[in-house]
């Protein structure tokens, strides 16, 4: 009944405490103004700009959603998504449901439509993975927790369910043996590019963030 449906959150996710929350948006912001600066990506500028346009300000082209920062684990849409009734009975979604965990950040990707940091689960944490979060990725062999990330950006007229997307779209062509192209070695980390604006920073030191596995009424 309608009573059950509003008992159900909108989605569940591990939400980073507020120290993390300013590290992340720092790295990210940091990230963002030396990428649009670099040759290789002005090359490849028409990606983001579809015209001949010679810059484009990435802080202003991304617009933060103004949530707290988060990594979904299940959008449940207050019951009517696929598998939400089952993902709150699961005796570890309730056992851990307010417990404090820690985040492995471990990179960073741009697209033209999301920026994002992609997120490498425990096996603590997967327990409280959904076993369908992959399975719109078109390579249906990619492992559990591939889609896990924290959404830092839109573009206009973008939804935040698209980082997801966008990661399981880099994460399947890796998987399908391309390696991508190496751009340069970066203070933060590796940056490949993969075609199709899609860019991606390999961490060298992951950031580790706290955060609460709870969940949102929206
Ligand atoms: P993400 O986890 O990639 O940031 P909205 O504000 O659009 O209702 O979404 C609320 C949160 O739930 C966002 O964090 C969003 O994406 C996530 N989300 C929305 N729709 C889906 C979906 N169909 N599958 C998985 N996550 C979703």
């Amino acid at each position: 009944g309608p009573l059950e449906e509003m008992s159900l959150p909108l989605f569940f996710g591990w939400f980073l405490l507020s120290s993390a929350r300013d590290k992340v948006r720092c790295t990210s912001m940091d990230f963002l103004k030396t990428l649009d600066t670099l040759d290789a990506f002005k090359k490849h500028l028409s990606d983001f700009t579809g015209k001949a346009e010679k810059e484009v300000d990435l802080e202003q082209y991304f617009q933060s959603k103004g949530t707290l920062l988060h990594c979904t684990t299940k959008f449940c849409n207050y019951g009517k998504a696929e598998g939400a009734k089952e993902y709150v009975q699961n005796p570890t979604v309730k056992d851990l449901y307010g417990s404090a965990f820690e985040l492995s950040l471990s990179a960073l990707f741009v697209t033209p439509r999301t920026v994002g940091a992609r997120v490498s689960l425990t096996e603590e944490q997967l327990l409280l993975w959904p076993a369908d979060a992959e399975k719109e990725s078109e390579s249906a062999s990619l492992p559990r927790g591939s889609r896990a990330h924290i959404t830092l950006g839109c573009a206009e007229n973008v939804e935040p369910v698209q980082t997801g997307v966008d990661l399981l779209e880099i994460l399947a062509l890796q998987q399908e043996g391309q390696r991508g192209e190496l751009i340069e070695e970066m203070e933060l980390g590796s940056l490949t590019y993969y075609g199709e604006g899609r860019w991606l920073l390999t961490l060298r030191e992951p950031i580790c963030s706290p955060a609460c596995f709870s969940s949102v009424y929206g």
